[in-house]
């Protein structure tokens, strides 16, 4: 079945949903582009899996294209892929009315967005998401960026895309570990969204019915994201469980991925919200659960202390204060401002027994 998910922004757009997407994405995109030059780009492990199918639906649709392949991973999810992907469009003498086009996961919808977005102050971006933390995350939104030496994500812009049509064909083809790092934000969305996503999810409705989840967390964000497009205030709710994911990954030097540390960050927040008394619900043998389920990790070697330092050197903190998203309970979330010399102790609170 495929399904459209319409996100209210400005300027709006749809989010199509269903397998074999990639195949007809020409006669899809035809109508909502015009005519125009595209570049697609897609990196050296997603191209030779999907780049001519998608080239060849283009073409059949009348669009003239050029394609750019650059190496795969967060690592070269930096300024100097972004300048080669700059002078790629360049070169090719892309033009105000063309559209870059991004085939792959969340690495490859940054980066191509960031270049669309910054190329001749901005051009249209479509995106085709690949990876299940693409298709229920970062597709959507409008956030792109890349990583600079000093930390991930900080240079960035936003640009809602044009168009987003996720082929969930293209899930098969993911190892197993990657398919679970992306069920991590879908367990993140489900504890926000509430008990309909997150039971589905707890029951394996992600492996086996992908894209009534992927809608079903879409339609989440695309909500959160109308009434907050610049992340002022309800969309730092999304951030549920990355205060302290974004400690575990740069503590292990991006060696665990971005899901799995999410994974982790979503375990110790439940834990310490039950501990702390900021919820009376039982959350965290729940989450745990379902987070297991997915093959994902609920707990961390390193220390309170570790990750306290390492969290606090995030971008996302205000001076003095912290704002941490805390679960009150499935379909409960809210945000919690402390003290930064109170984090270590929230940490703590939320270790493993
Ligand atoms: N913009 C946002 O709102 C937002 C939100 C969450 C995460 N992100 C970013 O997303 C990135 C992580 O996304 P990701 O996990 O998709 O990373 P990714 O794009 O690097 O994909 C992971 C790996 O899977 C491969 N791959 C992709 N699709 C495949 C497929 N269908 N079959 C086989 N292999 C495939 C890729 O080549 C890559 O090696 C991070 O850089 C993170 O910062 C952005
Ligand atoms: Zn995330």
């Amino acid at each position: 079945m495929i399904q459209h998910i319409p996100v209210r922004t400005d300027p709006p757009y749809t989010v199509t949903i269903g397998p074999g997407l990639l195949k007809t994405c020409g006669q899809s995109l035809r109508p909502l582009l015009g005519d125009c030059r595209l570049a697609l780009m897609a990196d050296s492990t997603v191209f030779p899996l999907y780049g001519e199918r998608v080239e060849k639906s283009l073409r059949e649709a009348g669009f003239t294209l050029v394609s750019h392949v650059f190496p795969a991973g967060e690592a070269h999810k930096n300024l100097h892929t972004l300048s080669q992907l700059l002078d790629f469009l360049a070169q090719n003498q892309l033009t105000r009315s063309d559209c870059v086009v991004a085939l792959g996961g969340g690495v490859c919808g940054d980066m191509a967005g960031f270049a669309a977005a910054v190329y001749l102050r901005g051009i249209r971006c479509v995106q085709l998401p690949t990876t299940v933390l693409s298709a229920v995350d970062s597709s959507v939104g409008g956030k792109t960026g890349i990583d600079l030496s000093a930390g991930k994500n900080l240079a960035g812009a936003f640009l809602q895309p044009t168009a987003v049509l996720c082929d969930v064909d293209t899930l098969s083809t993911l190892p197993p570990a990657l398919f679970a790092d992306g069920a991590a934000e879908a367990v993140k969305t489900g504890i926000l969204s509430g008990e309909e996503l997150f039971s589905a999810i707890e029951s394996g409705a992600l492996e086996r019915e992908p894209e009534r989840v992927i809608a079903a967390c879409v339609a989440y964000k695309a909500g959160v994201v109308e009434r907050d497009e610049k992340e002022q205030g309800e969309r730092r709710l999304l951030n549920l469980g990355h205060t302290v994911g974004h400690a575990v990954e740069l503590l292990s030097g991006y060696t665990i991925l971005h899901g799995h540390a999410v994974a982790v960050g979503l375990a110790l927040i439940c834990r310490a919200a039950e501990r702390l008394g900021w919820t009376e619900e039982a959350l965290s043998q729940r989450v745990c659960g379902c987070l297991h389920r997915c093959g994902l990790p609920t707990s961390t070697a390193y220390s309170p202390a570790q990750l306290a330092q390492a969290a606090l050197s995030d971008k996302k903190r205000a001076g003095e204060k912290i704002t941490l998203a805390v679960p009150l309970g499935i379909g409960r979330c809210t945000q919690k401002t402390i003290a930064v010399t109170e984090l270590e102790a929230v940490i703590q609170a939320g270790m493993e027994a």
